[in-house]
């Protein structure tokens, strides 16, 4: 079946959707998104959305600390402009009716993570992600221009290549006409053909063993512009989140908020120890790529699987009522947190780099726009600051929003009639799970334990080598197969972890997240 849309957006965590009701008063929006409309890392994000309200903050301090978490590497300008224009987007949030938490004189409750130098975290207690997702969705389903459509996996962009023209890098205007998408239901593959399309499909964590992040990551935008042949950034900058719960048998990881850190919890060895000290002057609350270093190094020395957490100095009455998910979750485990220590692992939680997007949030590819966290702005440098991922999303789809309804009018259309519906002949049905299962768990290993934390040359070159054949069994596979969501997300899951590591190998610095134990001597 073909669709034709005005503005067709992939994905529906917090970037799609508030793009969606941007540009929603101009023309038809579809939104596709490949699970349960709420299904992503939005609904999961726990600690809240960095923004300077008041006078006792200053965008100043925002800016510098986000330049420091970054580690040098950001883009000032997208620093600048990111955090100046978060007020604004906050104000917007609201009025679509999310809420957060308030404190007695009615002014926003704000906490502090790690690397920030004030309390500026807007929060609805403990999952905020869930707020805003609830707020967004509302929002969404009361608009009569948009349709969301659940269960539809998006395949590719479509470009000229579909059209049987060669496009390499260094074709100079490829266009996007659209998707092809699988409903996963009925497993038709349908044409959506659109003025602009707007990437919004959110992280990759999966590419590693142990992440935060929910079954839906997979990079799946990521690898659909590097298979169109579309520019992508610093892929190598995964960033590890310190405080995982360790429960091995839980996919994904349940996270214990930074928040909590903030608010007085302190990292503490295998004897009950304060480590921190031996790391950095900030201790607990330094950066996210030195604590999750730090807790690796602990856990390394030691040979054991986890740090803990100590929140008890916090007091009973604020861990229960500021920190309820967290505290029923560890509860359910028969961990009292007000009583006992909270075990914590580092987990990958989110992919700093992604599709380049100009301040417009225009990638390298006509009509192609990316939002969110499957994008490269240049706010995170090397390294994300705590909460600022949320502020990113909603800052870059008002600003792809805006520049979209200034074009849209102007585009022109008549090549989409050429666009061919997907072709599936001679394609045979894939029997065999185990082919994708055990190759999944397979990558998950080879990215955990040779391009995670800690890397290193012979890691590196070890990973390449491992990743090369899957991807050439994978493609294979692929190729031969009738067309089914594990398949095509084993798919990109390989070639994310293939980018992460070659931009890893050609990064000769430690920067931010990126650490290897050969490059060590060149830093000093
Ligand atoms: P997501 O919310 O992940 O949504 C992606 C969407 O794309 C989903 O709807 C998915 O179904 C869809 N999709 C993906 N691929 C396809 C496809 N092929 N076809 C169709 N649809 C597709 N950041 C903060 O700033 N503050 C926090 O407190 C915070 N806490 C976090 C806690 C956790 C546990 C996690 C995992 C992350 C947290 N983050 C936080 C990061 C933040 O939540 C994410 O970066 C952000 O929510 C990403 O939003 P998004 O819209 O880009 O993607
Ligand atoms: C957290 O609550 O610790 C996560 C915040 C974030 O990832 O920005």
């Amino acid at each position: 079946m073909r669709h034709q849309v005005d503005f067709l957006v992939i994905g529906s965590g917090i970037a799609g959707l508030s793009f969606a009701l941007k540009v929603a008063p101009y023309g038809k929006v579809c939104i596709l998104t490949k699970g349960d409309a709420s299904e992503g890392s939005t609904k999961y994000a726990q600690g809240g959305i960095a923004a300077v309200m008041y006078d006792t903050d200053s965008f100043d301090k925002h800016i510098a600390d986000t330049l420091v978490a970054g580690d040098g590497i950001c883009d000032k300008n997208v620093v600048e402009m990111t955090i100046r224009e978060a007020p604004e987007r906050i104000n917007e949030l609201v009025q679509y009716g999310v809420e957060f938490d308030k404190s007695k004189g009615g002014k926003f409750d704000l906490h502090r993570e790690g690397g920030h130098s004030e309390f500026r975290i807007l929060h609805h207690k403990d999952n905020t992600g869930a707020e805003i997702e609830r707020g967004l969705l509302q929002a969404i389903h009361n608009h009569p221009n948009i349709e969301l459509k659940e269960h539809q996996f998006a395949i590719d962009i479509i470009t000229q290549h579909h059209l049987g023209q060669r496009v390499t890098k260094h074709t100079p205007d490829i266009e996007c006409y659209g998707v092809y998408a699988l409903n996963t239901q009925t497993n038709e593959i349908d044409t959506y053909l659109a003025k602009i399309t707007l990437l919004a499909t959110g992280g990759m964590g999966n590419v590693y063993t142990t992440t935060t992040t929910p079954i839906i990551s997979t990079g799946d935008g990521v690898a659909m512009v590097h298979r169109a042949r579309g520019v992508l950034k610093d892929l190598e900058f995964m960033q590890f989140h310190p405080t995982s719960l360790y429960n091995p048998a839980e996919k994904p990881a349940f996270l214990i908020t930074e928040a909590m850190r903030g608010a007085g919890a302190i990292l503490k060895d295998k004897d009950g120890k304060e480590f921190m000290q031996k790391y950095d002057k900030r201790l607990s609350l330094a950066p996210r790529d030195i604590v999750a270093r730090a807790i690796d190094n602990e856990m390394k020395l030691a040979g054991v699987e986890h740090v803990w957490l100590d929140a008890r100095g916090i007091g009973k009455n604020e861990l229960i009522n500021g920190f309820p998910t967290i505290y029923a979750k560890c509860l359910e485990l028969g961990i009292n947190i007000t009583k006992d220590m909270i075990p914590v692992r580092p987990a990958a939680h989110y992919q700093c780099g992604g599709i380049k997007v100009d301040t417009n949030g225009e990638s390298s590819i006509h009509h192609l726009y990316a939002a969110g966290e499957c994008s490269c702005t240049g706010l995170h440098g090397g390294n994300r600051l705590a909460s600022n991922s949320l502020l990113e999303a909603v800052v870059y789809a008002h600003n792809a929003a805006q520049h979209a309804i200034s074009t849209y009018k102007n585009i022109n259309t008549s090549t989409h009639q050429q666009v061919p519906d997907w072709n599936a002949e001679g394609m045979v049905l894939n029997e065999e799970m185990v082919l994708i299962t055990q190759t999944k768990k397979e990558l998950q290993e080879i990215m955990s334990n040779y391009v995670g934390i800690v890397r290193s040359d012979l890691r590196l070159r070890r990973a390449f080598d491992r990743l090369n054949l899957i991807f050439r069994e994978t493609e294979d596979l692929y190729n031969r197969s009738v067309l089914a969501e594990p398949l095509a997300e084993l798919r990109n899951l390989i070639a994310c972890a293939y980018l992460i590591t070659k931009q890893a190998m050609a990064r000769r610095q430690n920067v931010g997240l990126h650490y290897s134990i050969d490059l060590v001597e060149n830093n000093t």
